[in-house]
């Protein structure tokens, strides 16, 4: 088959070769780009008169023709015309003969791919931006339901002070803000158009970049044509800041997994998003949670692939760039998969209140807080600790928890302890008496609620 850049050539390209180098089983995903490029291109080739404008005419009307066939489905590829844009030029000049062949002045497949790449990324960023959003507004509702539920909040996964179990949910709606402000942010490198920057040099053809840039929404001209064809920074940001969302619901899967655990008992997935066992009966497994986790290591392994990819390359295009897309889809696809699931899988968890208290009155998450009692009474914090840890030891040994420790006990180590003493080691107290900006106390929760709702509604 004749290649669209056969002229140099004497033989057929080697059958292998062909399929090891062509593009076209994955990068068909840029088709709409690809023509959205073109369109905008080939309008101001005319408009500058570098082709006539009943060329401009046939080359768009067989662009929407071929869009047409791609958006129903009947476009048909071949690896003969290595990538998408080959495919589509070749349909295209199939189409309406030699006209089409104009398209292509003062363009190269470098800008035009890396064009294609920005106008996907704009577009996905967006769309991931809203899905964000979405998993945001399923914390809140839970944050909304339990800003007076009791958990206990651990470090090194051991019990430390309880909390509400809103302010556990927010911590997460806080670090996806902070992706999303950071997707936002990135579009801003997105929106560069690198079109017109030809092969890497420019162009001899007087063409007019402002315009092609306007045409397809981009906010900014790549100044520097070689910079423009060899510029992946914004794919390696947009897998950077996947990679950390995939580390934030990796997290929150994690602790979805311990809660719903027997030991835990403090959540209960839906069974639409669990699956059964095939031997044990019993079993109700929280498969999404574990393949959200699961699905991190793709996403990271997509960024490290690109970063290794670029880090020898000399300017300007080297085919190592066409494997910058694999792993782009993937990651745009698996963050889709995982926060549509995310959201929801949330929403209809049941948040199994009494578990969460029970776990909170039979542990020592309250020991603080008699430290800070006898602060109060004026002991030096330090000499406080001490004695709280004796009493510790004591209720160890006697199994007991602080609550159920009689008056006579505390006085044997300290005279200070009175009865008020019951009433600050409540959970419900040790939680209210968090009042510090920031803090989980119910007042500082439904601040914080109130934030996270303005920055929803913002839209920020
Ligand atoms: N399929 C190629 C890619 O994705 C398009 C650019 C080809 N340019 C070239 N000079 N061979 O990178």
């Amino acid at each position: 088959m004749t290649k669209l850049w056969g002229g140099r050539f004497t033989k057929e390209t080697n059958k292998l070769v062909e399929e090891f180098t062509a593009s076209i089983s994955f990068d068909q995903k840029l088709a709409l780009e690809d023509i959205e490029g073109s369109l905008a291109h080939a309008k101001m080739l005319g408009e500058c008169g570098i082709i006539p404008l009943e060329d401009v005419k046939s080359i768009s009307e067989g662009l929407i023709q071929i869009k047409n066939k791609i958006e129903n489905g009947n476009m048909k590829y071949s690896v003969e015309h290595e990538d998408i844009h080959m495919n589509i030029e070749k349909q295209l000049i199939d189409l309406i003969g030699p006209a089409g062949g104009k398209l292509h002045t003062g363009r190269s497949r470098n800008d035009q791919v890396a064009t294609d790449m920005h106008l996907y990324l704009n577009r996905k960023t967006k769309h991931i931006i809203e899905l964000v959003n979405a998993v945001q507004e399923a914390l809140l509702i839970q944050a909304q339901n339990n800003v007076e539920t009791i958990i206990p909040g651990y470090t090194h996964l051991q019990r430390a002070q309880p909390v509400s179990f809103a302010h556990h949910l927010l911590a997460y709606f806080w670090m996806l803000q902070r992706d999303k402000e950071r997707l936002q942010d990135s579009l801003k490198r997105v929106s560069w158009s690198p079109l017109g920057a030809g092969a890497m040099a420019g162009t001899p053809f007087p063409i007019n970049r402002e315009r092609s840039a306007e045409l397809l929404g981009f906010d900014y001209v790549y100044p520097n044509s070689m910079d423009a064809v060899s510029d992946r920074d914004f794919i390696v940001e947009f897998l950077s800041i996947g990679s950390l969302i995939m580390t934030h619901i990796s997290r929150l899967s994690e602790e979805m997994v311990i809660w719903s655990s027997q030991e835990f008992q403090f959540i209960e997935l839906d069974d639409s998003f669990c699956t059964g066992s095939s031997i044990m009966p019993q079993k109700k497994n929280p498969d999404v949670p574990e393949l959200l986790r699961a699905k991190t290591g793709r996403v990271y392994g997509n960024l490290i692939g690109l970063l290794t990819v670029l880090k020898g390359l000399p300017l300007t295009y080297n085919k190592d760039m066409q494997e910058d897309k694999e792993g782009m889809f993937d990651t745009v696809e698996t963050l889709e998969g995982s926060l549509g699931l995310l959201g929801p899988m949330i929403e209809t968890m049941k948040v199994n209140k009494d578990a969460m208290r029970e776990a909170v009155n039979q542990d020592f998450s309250n020991a603080t807080d008699i430290a800070d009692y006898l602060v109060t009474k004026g002991v030096p914090f330090r000499d406080a600790h001490e004695i709280i840890g004796k009493i510790v030891l004591y209720a160890l040994n006697e199994n007991k928890f602080l609550l159920n420790l009689t008056m006579k006990e505390y006085k044997q180590f300290s005279h200070l302890f009175s009865e008020d003493i019951y009433t600050v080691l409540s959970p419900e107290h040790v939680v209210g008496a968090r009042q510090s900006y920031g803090g989980t106390s119910p007042s500082q929760v439904s601040e914080q609620i109130k934030l996270a709702e303005k920055k929803l509604i913002q839209h920020l």
